[in-house]
Formats: structure tokens, sequence, C-alpha cells
């Protein structure tokens, strides 16, 4: 990255405390991620996020579902704020929401979550919980692009961890939020370099279909 990289515009969604958005925000301020946060939007006033993006003079905005009559109308308002930032990217970084596929379709092939499981294992809530009770031995976060179907868009790269003994869900929860914060940067960086893109329902990098994602973990460590 040189002086001259244009930065690539993305509009962070979130719902809470915004750690996954702090992260990127962190490699961007070191220079090591060409992207500039247009604006953090988020559906609960409460969510510590926003004050942080405040603090830094990011545009911030609420929207409230409670103030629309279903889903469909949430997205509708949701994606005309996004798209007012005129994003490249639109990044979740947890946003506990389910999206319309309107709005899901609007931003296709240019938007990305992180979930806290490794995908397809564990779509949906409760992730950690489920990785113990199922007495997994490893378990781990997901970058992928969204689709209409929940947690299902095609995954880019994961971090795994152990599930170790004597693990709970605070401890299991921290150690795969560790590696979130290092998945989701370097995603999003992919993504900024043009070396990411969404075709043909697939994700492809460096011009070739991920047919897998790419895996990073305590067996490989590996730093692509
Ligand atoms: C993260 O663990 C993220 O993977 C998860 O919410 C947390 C947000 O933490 N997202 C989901 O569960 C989405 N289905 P953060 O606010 O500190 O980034």
């Amino acid at each position: 990255m040189t002086a001259t990289t244009p930065l690539l515009r993305i509009v962070v969604l979130v719902s809470g405390r915004g750690s996954n958005l702090k992260a990127i925000a962190a490699r961007a301020d070191a220079g090591e991620l060409p992207v500039r946060i247009e604006a953090v939007v988020s559906d609960r006033a409460d969510a510590g996020a926003l004050d942080w993006a405040r603090a830094r003079g990011i545009a911030t905005s609420v929207l409230s579902p409670r103030d629309f009559p279903d889903r469909e109308a949430y997205g509708r308002a949701l994606g005309d704020i996004v798209e007012s930032h005129a994003p490249q990217l639109v990044v979740l970084a947890g946003f506990m929401r389910i999206l319309s596929d309107e709005f899901v379709l609007r931003f296709s092939g240019r938007m990305l979550n992180i979930h806290p499981s490794l995908l397809p294992r564990y779509a949906g809530l409760h992730t950690h919980r489920r990785a113990l009770e199922a007495a997994d031995r490893e378990h781990g976060a997901s970058v992928h692009f969204v689709t209409p179907e929940l947690d299902g868009g095609p995954v880019v790269l994961q971090a795994r961890v152990p599930v170790l003994p004597g693990d709970d869900e605070d401890s299991l929860a921290a150690r795969v939020l560790r590696e979130e914060h290092v998945i989701y940067p370097r995603c999003v960086g992919w993504f900024a370099a043009g070396r990411l893109a969404f075709r043909d329902g697939a994700a492809w990098l460096d011009g070739k279909r991920l047919d897998a994602p790419v895996v990073c973990g305590y067996e490989t460590k590996e730093g692509t």
C-alpha cells in the first residue's frame, strides 16, 4: 500500500460493541488496509460501536426495526442509508438482524459478513454453545459473501481454533474473537486490493474460484 493507493469506501453495520469494526479501523490507521470507513450504521441506539465511531468523527446512523412495519420496509430504508454513503463494500460486523432479500441483492457481491463458527456448521445464533454441546474439538470463525440464505453465502476465509478442556462459552468466544480480528481485516484487504470478488454465486480469489474456503488455524498458521 502506498500513499497513492485509493481507499476503498466501506460502510460498517453493527449491533454491539464493534470489536471487529475497531480491528478493521486499527489496520487502516496503521496504513495496512486501504479502506475509509464512511459510516457506521446500527439497528440499536445503544450499540457501543456508535460512541466509538462518533468520537472518531465517523458518520453514524441508527435505524430501529421497530419503526417499520416489516423486514422489507426496514431493508429498503436501511439500504437507502447505506447507499447514501456510496460504499464499495458493506461490512457486516456483528449486525444481529436478518436482512431482507431485497437488501441483500442490492449489495450483492459487495457485502461481507463474519460469523463465529466454521460454516456451514452452526448458522444462526449461539454458535459457541452449540459447538460445546456437540463436543467439537475445533471451532472458529468464517468470513463470507452475503447471499439471501442466512449465513449461507460462499465462505472466503476461516480461522480454526481448538476447543480446550474446561472451555465455557466465554473462553471459547474470546479465542474465536481474537481470530476474527485477524481474518476480517485480511478479507477486506483482499477485496480492497481487487483480489477477491463474487461471481456466478461463488467467491473468487486471485482469479481462481474458491471451491473451499482458505483456512488459517492453529495447525497451519499460514499467512496468506
Ligand atoms: C462477533 O463474534 C461476530 O462474529 C458475531 O457477533 C460478534 C460481534 O462482535 N456475529 C454474528 O454472530 C453474526 N451472525 P463485535 O461487535 O465485537 O465485532
